[in-house]
């Protein structure tokens, strides 16, 4: 039986602007040195928030933690250098992820017969247990604190099987043809799962968690492999690395207030299709 007071109905609604401000809130981002952590990272400095950049590679600047998420001390001593720094945390953006270019060919170790398993505990130590760690060191704060945010970075592949077609390159044999790992689908998937489990799990201290599924972000890849996957996009182009931003902004901010469990996949129509 929930104890949690219910809403009135005679508040009166808050601006659209208050809603997204993030003035006062401090964020803590993994992965934020890559394609789309950078973008994350400045949408929410944009909308006034304070953002910690978990990285391995993470540049010199005065809210960059080299931080390592497969090791727990790390992550913990993450944890004491943010609130030492700011005194709070608020949100918290699991993101970092092994993210290889297979559209760049990967000579065979990639397929599910070759794949050996230090590359699978690898990509299930950064995508899955990185983010497990990072939730339960920093959403254990956030549950005792008052509340926060989660938001799991997650993908449409976490939704539906990778097209291996769209990774073929001519001329190389079908035993070496490179495809998309099945560590990404497993780590994805999973993570949709942690975030619905956290979703309830924390509810009560006021912990909302919640993912967003991306599709393919254009970065330069192969002409053929970009219009081959453009063919079953519904609105017929790859995702512009900025094309995150509005529904991160809106699953970190108090716009999102009554949303949690949910994957929010900004993929253009493809998983409709
Ligand atoms: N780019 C896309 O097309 C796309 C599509 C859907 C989902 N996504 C997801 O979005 C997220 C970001 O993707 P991206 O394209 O920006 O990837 P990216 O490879 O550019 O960035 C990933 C970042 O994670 C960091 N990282 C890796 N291991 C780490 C560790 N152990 N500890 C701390 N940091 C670590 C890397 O240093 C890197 O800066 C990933 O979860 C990815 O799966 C990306």
């Amino acid at each position: 039986m929930t104890t949690t007071a219910q809403p009135t109905t005679t508040t009166s609604p808050r601006p659209l602007a208050d809603l997204f401000d993030l003035t006062g809130r401090v964020a803590v981002l993994t992965g934020g040195s890559g394609l789309l952590g950078q973008q994350h990272a400045s949408v929410l400095r944009e909308a006034g928030a304070r953002v910690f950049n978990l990285d391995l590679a993470a540049p010199a600047g005065e809210d960059d933690l080299p931080v390592d998420i497969t090791d727990a001390a790390s992550v913990q001593g993450a944890l004491q250098t943010v609130l030492a720094r700011a005194g709070r945390c608020d949100i918290v953006i699991n993101n970092a992820a092994n993210n290889p270019r297979v559209e760049d060919g990967m000579k065979g170790w990639s397929r599910f017969e070759n794949l050996d398993v230090a590359a699978w505990d690898a990509d299930l130590a950064v995508g899955l247990t990185g983010a497990f760690l990072v939730s339960q060191v920093f959403g254990t704060h956030l549950a005792r604190s008052g509340g926060g945010v989660i938001v799991n970075v997650c993908s449409e592949l976490g939704v539906i099987a990778p097209d291996q077609r769209l990774y073929r390159l001519p001329g190389v044999p079908d035993d070496e043809q490179p495809v998309k790992t099945v560590t990404y689908s497993v780590v994805k998937a999973g993570l949709i799962g942690m975030t619905r489990y956290l979703a309830t799990y924390w509810a009560d201290a006021g912990v909302r968690v919640n993912a967003i599924s991306p599709g393919g972000v254009f970065n330069d890849q192969p002409a053929e492999f970009v219009a081959k996957l453009s063919d079953q996009v519904p609105l017929g182009r790859m995702a512009r690395p900025d094309e995150m931003r509005g529904a991160l902004a809106f699953l970190c901010s108090d716009a999102s207030s009554y949303l949690n469990g949910h994957n929010l996949i900004v993929d253009g129509g493809r998983t409709v299709w």
